[in-house]
């Protein structure tokens, strides 16, 4: 049996992913990962193939174990992991209650890490992995600053497994979009905090997203940016120094 197995699958970005390749021929089954149960069940009245919800929080190392039992069990073929679960809270990084900061390490890179390496076994030749980071990682990101460096991490996991393996013809992609406007990131990172950003101009729709990123992952590429902002900042952030670019976005914020 060949699955896509999807982190973050309750909304957004992950719900949408869980959309587009349930209709792909090549997969039989979606596995879906995030907290909200009803939401993960809901997910196979929208989808084209079944989908096993699994209720798990990644922020948890039991999580970790639960999954590699449920992939041991069954011996899935994983055609496309999604490791979309994340989240991000806006603000001053000393405004943001510092159970939430750790958390978004939890979640965002150990989660991701975790996942993606326990899935290995489970990968074959053709395989692809996608781990959604952002354009924050390109520099650090005031009012925002941990998510981007929580970020930061995940592209240069991401990038650094592209390498370990293509040789043995698993493509992992670093996926770096702008701002989504059509998930539920911006309005639970937004809590009005000081220092908070206010402003999406240009902001994306999870379909342009998950367009852009398919596609650079059928082609093996090692980032993908979707949209003209993130394209632009990933040149941005390779002509700039760090210290301008952190400046500039700090002012643009509030
Ligand atoms: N929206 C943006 O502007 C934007 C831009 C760039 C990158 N991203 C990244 O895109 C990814 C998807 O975000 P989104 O925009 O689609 O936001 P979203 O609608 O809030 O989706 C986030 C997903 O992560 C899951 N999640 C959060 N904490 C979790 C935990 N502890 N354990 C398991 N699952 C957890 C949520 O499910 P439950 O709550 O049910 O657990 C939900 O399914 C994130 O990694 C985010 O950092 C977003």
């Amino acid at each position: 049996m060949s699955i896509a197995l999807i982190t973050g699958a309750s909304s957004g970005l992950g719900r949408a992913f869980a959309r587009r390749l349930s209709h792909d021929p090549a997969i039989h089954e979606i596995w879906a990962v995030a907290r909200r149960a009803d939401r993960l069940e809901e997910l196979n009245t929208l989808c084209a193939c079944p989908v096993r919800p699994i209720p798990l929080d990644l922020g948890k190392e039991d999580s970790y174990r639960a999954l590699r039992a449920l992939l041991v069990e069954a011996d899935p073929d994983i055609a496309v992991l999604i490791c979309a679960a994340g989240f991000g809270k806006m603000g001053d990084s000393t405004a943001i209650d510092p159970a939430d900061n750790a958390a978004m390490v939890d979640v965002n890179c150990k989660g991701a890490m975790a996942v993606t390496l326990l899935c290995r076994p489970w990968l074959g030749r053709g395989s692809r992995v996608l781990e959604i980071s952002s354009v924050s990682a390109f520099c650090p990101v005031p009012g925002v600053n941990v998510y981007a460096a929580t970020k930061a991490f995940l592209e240069s996991f991401a990038k650094g497994l592209h390498q370990e393996w293509k040789k043995d013809g698993v493509a992992v992609t670093a996926v770096c979009p702008y701002w989504i406007r059509d998930t539920e990131f911006i309005p639970k990172a937004q809590e009005g905090k000081p220092g908070s950003w206010h402003s999406f101009p240009l902001a994306l729709t999870t379909e342009q997203v998950v367009d852009r990123a398919l596609k650079d992952s059928a082609r093996g590429k090692w980032l993908s940016t979707p949209g003209m902002v993130a394209a632009a900042a990933k040149v941005g952030a390779k002509l700039l120094p760090d210290g301008a670019l952190a400046a500039l976005l700090d002012r643009m914020r509030g």
